[in-house]
């Protein structure tokens, strides 16, 4: 079973609801956001886990893997789930924790990926799914599509295009192979 963490519109995880995976569960560091809405209107089950509610990270990602186990998550998919994870929760998915990252890792990581390639002046930028581990978006590479920077008005929505259709084909890939 898929259990997803996302922070804020959430098209990544429409793109795996609409693929017709089996996601047991949505959760998210931030109340209110857009991919609670659309978790709940798929009649997926949702929880907010604020950092403010818990006297440290380790302590907050120690209840969330709780939170997923419970319900049967063998697969960790970050879909914009904009917080580093910590060693409690890495610990308890080991290799099944992926992510989806708008540009060809390692180069621009971080949180504003696509506006670094732009100020950078590259022809080519992309997309990453990638095996997370402690770092920013760091851990192995397990596929990567090349998108030309240009026409660069286009560039935020060619990229999310890209994302929607690789993300869901690599969870299946890993659906299947487990
Ligand atoms: C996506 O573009 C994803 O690649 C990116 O956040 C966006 C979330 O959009 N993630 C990162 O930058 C991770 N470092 P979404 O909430 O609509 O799926």
């Amino acid at each position: 079973m898929i259990g997803v963490l996302v922070s804020g519109e959430g098209s990544n995880l429409q793109a795996l609801i609409d693929a017709g995976l089996s996601i047991a569960c949505v959760a998210s560091n931030k109340d209110g956001v857009r991919a609670l809405e659309r978790a709940r209107a798929a009649g997926i089950p949702t929880r907010v886990f604020p950092l403010e509610h818990y006297t440290d990270r380790a302590h907050r990602d120690s209840e969330l893997a709780d939170w997923l186990q419970l319900r049967g998550v063998d697969l960790v998919v970050l879909a914009g789930y904009m917080h580093l994870l910590t060693e409690p929760f890495l610990e308890r998915f080991p290799d099944r924790i992926v992510n989806v990252h708008p540009s060809l890792l390692p180069e621009f990581p971080g949180k504003q990926a696509i506006v670094d390639a732009l100020d950078a002046g590259v022809a080519t930028t992309g997309v990453t799914v990638h095996y997370v581990d402690d770092g920013i978006d760091t851990g192995r590479v397990i596929r990567q599509v090349p998108v030309p920077v240009d026409p660069k008005e286009t560039l935020v929505d060619r990229i999310h295009a890209v994302e929607h259709r690789l993300l869901p084909e690599v969870v299946r890939e890993l659906c299947a192979a487990h």
